[in-house]
């Protein structure tokens, strides 16, 4: 099934290496900008209950704020314990000023 590419926020609200928290039609959203470019993620830790927006972001590793589990903000992949369990991505792409991210 195809989803729909809905607008999330606009390219100038992130500034390089810094990441905003979106919450859309009840999911709670990462957007991250990296050099070029913006990679989006589901904002809840996939081990217990923390915003990754609250951790801290290194070129394109988010660090959870609560036990220190690693995610690549580009594939979901849990880089190790505690997390083992990888993280939704979300397709990304941008028009003009606008960050449209795909929900299904
Ligand atoms: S809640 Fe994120 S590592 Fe535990």
């Amino acid at each position: 099934m195809t989803g729909r590419w809905v607008k999330i926020a606009t390219t100038d609200a992130i500034a390089d290496d810094d990441m905003i928290a979106v919450e859309i039609e009840g999911r709670q959203i990462a957007i991250y900008h990296v050099g070029d470019a913006f990679h989006a993620t589901a904002n809840i830790c996939t081990h217990a209950y923390a915003l990754l927006t609250d951790g801290f972001l290194d070129e394109c590793v988010i660090e959870c704020p609560l036990h220190a589990g690693r995610f690549d903000i580009k594939t979901g992949k849990a880089l190790g314990p505690p997390v083992n369990r990888d993280l939704k991505v979300y397709r990304l792409k941008v028009e003009g000023d606008d960050i449209l991210v795909e929900l299904d």
